[in-house]
């Protein structure tokens, strides 16, 4: 369940053109099981309607401080008081500005002063106006004050602009709500995982590929997101539905992954390799689709090794805590004891795939944990039990490696 579910946010949308970014918001935020109000500057209406608003978040929008109608419902001081969280997004330079010296001349900023709940920020502007003075300012005095900032984002800005400025994407914005609610194991640590097949590509429409299903490192996903963490999951092609609250990069091939894992990996507290890497990949994807010619003549494919990402992870980013699988048909526990050195691992989960009933495509999974202190068998248990169980002994590894 997400951590969102039943809670109280309001949602308040300065003008911008970001605001239209804000309807997706409220979206994944009912999706998750969060109940929204929306409040609205009038410069946010002169770029999406409150009719929008209103129907996915399924409440009539809050647009004015001292409106008899609505303060006769839910007054300002109500709202402030029933709301758990308030995000305001887009934040416009002139919303900093007003919240910075602590104005309450309409609804979105009298809240800010009047609600004990945490108040977070999604900056969005032209990247002059964010870089200037008395934006860093104001963004200091926000920040002295305990308000959360989350962005602005690099990129093209509607402008035509290149630079920081843009609203970060409602999905990184739900992650960060969710943040907000963090209890559990891993509260404040952040998991990444990588999952699934990686596919290596021969031509636009052949790939070498493996079976794995992904179920295994999604679990884990869930069980990790579950105890609080921020999760990044990093995955090949997977029939899987996406994971709600945790942070999605679609990878095709080894190489990428590698380097989607690279890029976010000096944030990760813990690395978790789910992924079945593909060992090899063509020396060259063909650009066009190969054709048979000779009838006589068979096909022989040049093939490379692919990097080995845990090992690389492991040596890169040697403060956080690596964790691999090894899928085995014979001498299960040398050749995982094996793989923790090679990899640099503190542990790996191994399992033997020569037992149909467990492993790739099956729902269960019966696995040992081998430590550099030794090894623990667990019990037969569905790949959702058994995440749940793992991300317990992970956290447990952490106390040792005293990174708590
Ligand atoms: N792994 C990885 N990158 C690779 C290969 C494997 O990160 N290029 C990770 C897997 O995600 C897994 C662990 O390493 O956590 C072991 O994977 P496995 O395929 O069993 O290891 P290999 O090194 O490929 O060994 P083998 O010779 O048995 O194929």
């Amino acid at each position: 369940m997400s951590r969102l579910n039943n809670k109280h946010i309001i949602l308040a949308i300065s003008g911008g053109i970001a605001a239209y970014k804000s309807a997706e918001l409220v979206r994944l935020l009912i999706k998750s099981g969060a109940q929204v109000q929306v409040v609205m500057t009038s410069g946010a209406t002169e770029f999406i309607t409150p009719l929008t608003l209103q129907a996915l978040s399924g409440n009539p929008v809050h647009q004015h401080l001292l409106n008899p109608q609505a303060e006769a419902g839910m007054g300002h001081i109500q709202l402030a008081r029933w709301a758990d969280l308030l995000i305001i997004a887009p934040a416009s330079a002139n919303v900093m500005a007003r919240i910075a010296q602590g104005q309450a001349d309409d609804l979105l900023t009298t809240l800010c002063l009047a609600t004990g709940a945490p108040v977070l920020l999604a900056p969005a502007m032209n990247q002059a106006m964010w870089r200037d003075q008395a934006t860093q300012k104001n963004l200091q005095t926000l920040l002295a004050r305990g308000i959360q900032v989350h962005g602005p984002a690099e990129g093209e800005q509607a402008c035509g602009d290149i630079g920081a400025g843009r609203m970060l994407e409602p999905s990184q914005l739900l992650t960060a709500l969710a943040a907000q609610f963090n209890q559990g194991l891993l509260a404040g640590k952040t998991v990444l995982i990588t999952a699934g097949p990686t596919r290596e590509a021969i031509d636009p429409v052949r790939y070498i590929s493996n079976h794995s299903s992904g179920k295994m490192g999604y679990a884990l996903a869930l069980a990790a997101r579950d105890q609080g963490a921020k999760v990044i999951l990093i995955s090949g092609p997977t029939q899987l539905e996406q994971p709600e609250d945790v942070i999605f990069v679609a990878v095709e091939s080894a190489q990428d992954m590698l380097k989607a894992s690279l890029k976010v990996g000096s944030t990760a507290d813990y690395f978790i390799a789910t992924a079945a890497v593909a060992d090899y990949r063509p020396a060259q994807a063909s650009e066009q689709k190969l054709k048979k010619h000779n009838p006589a003549h068979g096909l022989t494919l040049e093939l490379l090794q692919n990097p080995d990402i845990l090992a690389t992870m492991s040596k890169q980013y040697p403060g956080a805590i690596h964790v691999g699988f090894a899928a085995e048909t014979q001498d299960l526990i040398p050749h995982a004891q094996d793989k923790l050195k090679r990899k640099g691992a503190h542990m790996i989960i191994a399992n033997d795939v020569s037992n149909t009933s467990i492993g790739f495509n099956s729902d269960n999974n019966q696995v040992s944990l081998v430590t550099s202190g030794g090894v623990e068998d667990l019990p037969l248990l569905s790949k959702q039990q058994l995440a749940r169980q793992l991300i317990v002994a992970i956290k447990k590894i952490s106390h040792k490696a005293s990174i708590t």
